[in-house]
């Protein structure tokens, strides 16, 4: 296959053939990182600007190892150092940058849509790091990359996913690439934080989480986002906790050689025992890990000699 996307903006954007095709390139990173000297000259000469509005300690450390390992010339920019303080649009801020010949931009912003908006008005590149409850396309891709190399494949495979649904871009973007992929995608979580017609996105919808974990092969916990508990969504976190927390006795019900994921950052004691999360059947760290070569790829294939 012939790469011949600019940006990466969603997975709702990408074909199977070509979520299989980025994560075969990103299986041929992973070596890099595992060298003495961890750096090639593949992206010698290019520029990528991280403009991360949104914190992030995951995604934009990785994007700019992932771009320092190709030999990029990497850049970040933070919302409280930048212009956009002084009243300039995000646009103006974006068309400042690609002035300045800026091959990639990794973007991540509270607004769902802005990577999308700005990808239309700039020739950079534009990669969505995460736009408000939309999508965060390249961690799905990194958990699929974690999946398929543990697991040999993602086709057939069981997987629940199990929290705040509604404002999670992470479960959204999962969900439209694993049933992508063929997996049977079950969905848990109290109905708040269902989204409406979530049954229409292919996946099975369980309230009661332990419907949806038993005889899974991977169970991806998600975050819940504290600062939601006053939006009457759900009573308290001990409430929550007692019924949607994964822990080890909950794990019992999944297959024995499930695999336990989490995008981080993770809420010990709330969606995941720390036993659980420090476990055998955790393989948080290395979807960590597995991000760092995904993102290589994604910074090689829009950058890169490829085309
Ligand atoms: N998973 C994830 O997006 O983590 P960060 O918010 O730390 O980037």
């Amino acid at each position: 296959m012939k790469w011949n996307k600019k940006d990466i903006l969603g997975i709702k954007e990408l074909s199977p053939d070509e979520i299989q095709f980025i994560l075969d390139t990103a299986d041929s990173f992973v070596e890099i990182s595992t060298r003495d000297i961890k750096k090639v000259p593949t992206l010698r000469g290019k520029t990528i600007i991280n403009f991360f509005v949104e914190a992030s300690t995951r995604t934009r450390t990785s994007f700019e190892i992932a771009g320092k390992r190709l030999s990029a010339d990497t850049v970040n920019i933070s919302p409280s150092s930048s212009s956009l303080v002084k009243g300039e649009t995000l646009l103006d801020t974006a068309r400042n940058l690609e002035a300045m010949s800026s091959d990639i931009v990794v973007i991540r912003h509270h607004a769902s849509g802005v990577p999308h908006m700005i990808a239309k008005h700039t020739r950079s590149s534009i990669i969505n790091a995460g736009d408000g409850t939309h999508e965060h396309p390249t961690q799905a891709l990194l958990d699929m990359m974690t999946i398929q190399s543990e697991k040999g494949s993602i086709s057939g495979l069981k997987i629940a996913i199990v929290g705040d649904i509604f404002h999670s871009r992470v479960a959204r973007s999962n969900i439209l690439g694993m049933t992508k992929m063929g997996a049977d995608v079950h969905v848990a979580g109290p109905a708040t934080m269902l989204p409406p017609f979530v049954d229409q996105w292919g996946v099975s919808v369980h309230t009661h989480m332990d419907d949806a974990i038993r005889n899974a092969d991977v169970i991806m916990m998600l975050r819940i986002q504290t600062e939601r508990e006053n939006q009457n969504i759900f009573p308290s976190l001990r409430e929550y906790s007692r019924y949607y927390c994964l822990n080890s006795d909950k794990v019992k019900l999944a297959r024995q050689d499930v695999m336990v994921m989490h995008p981080g950052p993770m809420n010990r004691g709330v969606e995941i025992s720390s036993d659980v999360a420090d476990g055998v059947h955790s393989v948080i760290l290395k979807q960590v890990a597995y991000g760092i070569a995904l993102r290589m790829a994604l910074l090689y294939l829009l950058a890169g000699e490829t085309k």
